[in-house]
């Protein structure tokens, strides 16, 4: 260690940290970063109380510390060293600043932005989205509005007023539910609604009856609030009424289209629900995740206009019918959940982006939200057509029972020779995301796949179609476990 260096250790007079302290955060930062090697001498103490113009103690004492803690050792009649086993060579030991800190180039970064596969599952075509009227809306915003908009606004914790009116208007509208602006709770996404909803109403071990097969993302949420989940079985009218929910805590159900299978729940059944909640004073969310796309007809009325009791709790998204990174849904809440939802939301945060939600409160009662609705409909009627089109023209030996609205169409096998989830390993390998309606249940359903067809222009879906029909057929499945080995 000579003069040079010891100048190179900078201590501050002006700071209330002791001079050892910082002495000892300068050897230790030099040895952790090579600048002093394994086995290297240091100065004496006398030599570098000098360079640095500190007491002689400061340095022993800082000596003394360093060997204590490993980095320095004493040679009897040599001096001080640094430590000599120290793992000079290992460069997690030796940091090189550049690498550490260097940020990977993109094309390094194994997670990059993907589009859906074909026939992915509940996506929207993105690309209709109105950017532009979207962006002017903004731009807009930004220029009028103060900078508080900007700000923390934990009043706010349920979402923007002006949102959550123009909602309740949209709502009433469109869906018939009847509520007052403040019981809508704006959420990042309706996952996260589901999340709240299961903590604040679920204690371990409460019974949930979730609809089978049924939406994961709401079955994972009431698994991890530790509820005991029972099966609301299906059939082609939706999810069948239990003749009793006594000792149960919460219903899950997607009356307008069911998810995955895409039954659409008659009014009467719809009452049964209502009437079973109110009588046995079960909570009954009712996810309406993508009801404006009906095609041929508007859709039924919502189970929670049904009611004369608040036990419906009505959720939908934003995801579906503008775009799934927005991270904005909503959910109407019977009044004596309000208080309960507004504490948890302000633990976990203060309020979504607020700047987003002014804008989509604005892209609302502009009509461009309903334009772009309209939109959508008539693009994604025509997708539906080419592709119930195209699979019959392939002669492929599925069913497609519900094929009057929504994102997916479910798709049965009509006898039972290939399994769907072999069907769907072999089209993975080649490039398509078709799950089998299995995945979305823990206990046996139909044979059957789930397609989502509303993010392909038809002449795509029809090339596709083109690809997989021969698989859909089982003239492919040969070789399924070699298929599998791959697709994994
Ligand atoms: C039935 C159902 N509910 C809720 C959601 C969640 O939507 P979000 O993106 O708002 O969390 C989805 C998403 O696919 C869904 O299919």
């Amino acid at each position: 260690m000579n003069a040079r260096r010891n100048r190179t250790f900078h201590l501050d007079r002006e700071s209330k940290r002791p001079l050892q302290e910082q002495l000892c955060d300068e050897l230790r930062g030099a040895i952790l970063q090579g600048k002093l090697a394994p086995g290297e001498p240091l100065t004496s103490s006398r030599e570098m109380a000098h360079d640095l113009g500190v007491s002689r103690n400061t340095v022993l004492g800082c000596y003394e510390q360093l060997i204590g803690e490993g980095y320095l050792e004493t040679r009897p009649r040599s001096g001080i060293f640094v430590m000599s086993n120290l793992p000079s060579g290992d460069p997690a030991f030796r940091p090189n600043r550049k690498q550490n800190y260097r940020v990977s180039a993109p094309e390094n970064v194994e997670w990059k932005l993907t589009t859906p596969l074909p026939f992915r599952p509940c996506q929207p075509d993105v690309s209709l989205f109105p950017m532009a009227e979207w962006n002017r809306i903004r731009s807009r915003i930004l220029r009028h509005a103060s900078t508080k908009l900007l700000c923390y606004q934990s009043r706010y914790t349920l979402g923007l007023p002006s949102l959550r009116k123009s909602l309740a208007n949209y709502l009433q509208e469109s869906r018939g539910v009847q509520c007052q602006w403040d019981q809508i709770a704006i959420t990042c996404g309706s996952q996260q609604a589901l999340f709240f909803l299961s903590q604040i109403l679920l204690r371990r071990g409460d019974k949930v009856l979730m609809e089978e097969p049924g939406y994961l993302g709401a079955r994972q949420a009431f698994a991890y609030a530790g509820a005991k989940i029972l099966p609301l079985r299906i059939d082609e009218n939706g999810a069948i009424p239990p003749s009793s929910a006594k000792g149960v805590k919460l219903m899950y159900t997607t009356p307008s289209r069911q998810f995955p299978t895409g039954a659409t729940m008659p009014v009467g059944r719809r009452l049964q629900f209502q009437q079973l909640a109110e009588n046995q004073s079960v909570w009954l969310i009712e996810d309406d995740y993508d009801s404006e796309f009906r095609y041929s007809q508007p859709p039924l009325p919502s189970m929670y206009s049904l009611g004369s009791e608040p036990r419906v709790i009505y959720m939908g998204t934003m995801s579906k019918v503008l775009y799934p990174s927005l991270r904005i849904g909503y959910v109407v809440l019977p009044e004596e959940l309000v208080a309960n939802f507004e504490r948890l939301r302000l633990v976990v945060e203060d309020h979504g982006p607020l700047l987003e939600q002014a804008v989509l409160g604005e892209f609302i009662d502009s009509g461009a939200f309903y334009s772009h609705i309209r939109r959508c409909r008539k693009e994604y009627s025509q997708r539906l057509q080419v592709f119930l089109r195209e699979m019959d023209k392939h002669d492929v030996p599925l069913d497609f029972p519900h094929s009057d609205g929504g994102m997916n169409l479910t798709g049965i096998f009509r006898d039972g020779r290939w399994s769907a989830e072999k069907i769907s390993v072999r089209l993975r390998s080649i490039g398509f995301d078709v799950p089998p309606l299995s995945q979305y249940s823990p206990t046996k359903t139909p044979e059957g796949l789930v397609f989502g067809f509303t993010p392909f222009p038809p002449k795509w879906i029809q090339s596709y179609i083109n690809k997989i029909a021969p698989v859909l057929r089982g003239e492919t499945i040969t070789n399924y476990e070699d298929e599998l080995r791959n697709a994994k």
